[in-house]
């Protein structure tokens, strides 16, 4: 495979090694050639396929899962997933389109393309942005904003055309039918036991609709969107700004209970949940320059540093894990923390500490504990992820969004050596 850096990246490098540590340059060179090396090589491999790489197959076991917890085995009740076949464990696990995860491959195929220039990789990231298509007609959940905005978004920056821009207003227009204004939220799901749940997560989903309201000049995406963040403001957070993971409403928007569904307990701070946390603030004070927004998101990311105290500022998967060499950390929350870092670095007087922590944990995940060697961990980029420790899966295994939100912010990083 041809795997040559843009010249513009070349000079920069050139430039910035004659400025600094000649192995600034090369952390970050290593880091986009394993990246394009192994999305291209697995994007070959399941062209004739409409399934989409994901994660790779762990199994768990029992008594390490209750270390974890350090609750009762009861704790786990009805949650377990099952093992997968030991045949399975250790293989490529992948999903089809209305899985929550399935506009990730696309989108770091499109930040491959753009960090590399290469052609294939656009080819190969418009092939499967196509295969998304269907989703256009999707209203099942929330996760509709990261499968669209994570693909389509990035293909309306990079190839734009009229269709991609009315697949994402449909879109849009599908997850606001999600908004109940009463509550001034967007349900994130239609299972469990939860009367109106709303998820952290959901504030990674409000990109789209602020996308929305710029293409139609219509305020009523970025309204939704507003409302939800300022309600979830109110009601996730605590007061030392660690986000609950779920938060249910009553139907006249009273709080009906707040608590954990991928977390270590209900009080826990489950890692990826103040990642999504700290990046959804961000977006919302970029899109709207209202400072409330900008002051949690710095509140949030001053938490995330203080309370991340292992030795790489990978975290445990939640911060209120045993602190042990068993514990898996989760690179998939490290990688949303740097890229949402960055971004905040660039909105705050302040900004300079956020950028040089963004900065070391990208040079953390640079390294080979983190990053995988080409041609190895069944093609995924990084390492050392963690999807739903209470259900017993996806421990310690890559993530596609893990990889994806790593390359994002490279490519943020690189714009901002420029
Ligand atoms: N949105 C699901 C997760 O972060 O695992």
């Amino acid at each position: 495979m041809k795997k040559t850096l843009p010249l513009c990246t070349v000079l920069l490098f050139l430039w910035t090694s004659c400025t600094k540590p000649e192995k600034e340059a090369i952390w970050f060179n290593k880091a986009i050639d394993v990246a394009a090396y192994q999305l291209e090589a697995t994007a070959e491999e399941l062209a004739n396929s409409s399934l989409l790489p994901r994660s790779i197959w762990t199994g768990y076991n029992m008594d390490f899962l209750v270390r974890q917890m350090e609750q009762e085995p009861t704790c786990f009740q009805d949650s377990l997933w099952p093992n997968p076949p030991q045949e399975k464990i250790g293989q490529r696990r992948l999903c089809n389109i209305y899985d929550w995860t399935s506009g990730f491959f696309p989108g770091s195929l499109w930040y491959a393309y753009e960090l590399t220039k290469d052609e294939k990789l656009k080819t190969l990231a418009i092939h499967y942005t196509n295969l998304l298509n269907p989703l256009r007609y999707y209203k099942d959940n929330h996760d509709i904003g990261f499968m669209i905005n994570c693909s389509y978004g990035n293909a309306l920056r990079l190839a734009p055309n009229d269709t991609i821009q009315s697949l994402i207003v449909e879109a849009a227009e599908n997850l606001c039918s999600r908004f109940n204004e009463r509550i001034g939220c967007i349900r994130s799901w239609d299972f469990g036991h939860w009367n109106y749940p709303v998820i952290i997560d959901n504030m990674m989903n409000l990109e789209l609709l602020f996308k929305a309201s710029k293409l139609t000049q219509k305020s009523k995406y970025a309204d939704i969107a507003q409302q939800h963040a300022r309600t979830t403001m109110k009601n996730h957070f605590r007061p030392d700004y660690t986000s609950y993971h779920v938060v249910s409403y009553n139907d006249d928007g009273t709080v009906e209970s707040q608590g954990t569904h991928q977390g270590q307990n209900d009080a826990s701070a489950w890692a990826r949940g103040q990642a999504w946390a700290v990046y959804g603030y961000t977006v919302c004070y970029h899109e709207t320059h209202d400072l409330d927004f900008l002051n949690e998101a710095l509140h949030i990311a001053d938490m995330i540093m203080q309370r991340v105290q292992t030795n790489d500022s990978i975290p445990y998967w939640d911060y209120d894990a045993p602190a042990s060499p068993e514990t898996p950390r989760d690179a998939s929350a490290a990688a949303v923390t740097a890229s949402a870092f960055l971004a905040l670095s660039t909105q705050s007087s302040d900004g300079q500490k956020y950028f040089k922590y963004a900065e070391s944990i990208l040079k953390n995940l640079s390294e080979k504990e983190y990053l995988a060697a080409k041609g190895t961990n069944q093609g995924y980029i990084l390492k050392h992820s963690v999807g739903s420790l209470p259900h017993g899966s996806e421990i310690d295994t890559p993530l596609n969004y893990a990889d994806y939100y790593y390359l994002e912010a490279l490519k943020r990083y690189l714009d901002m050596q420029k």
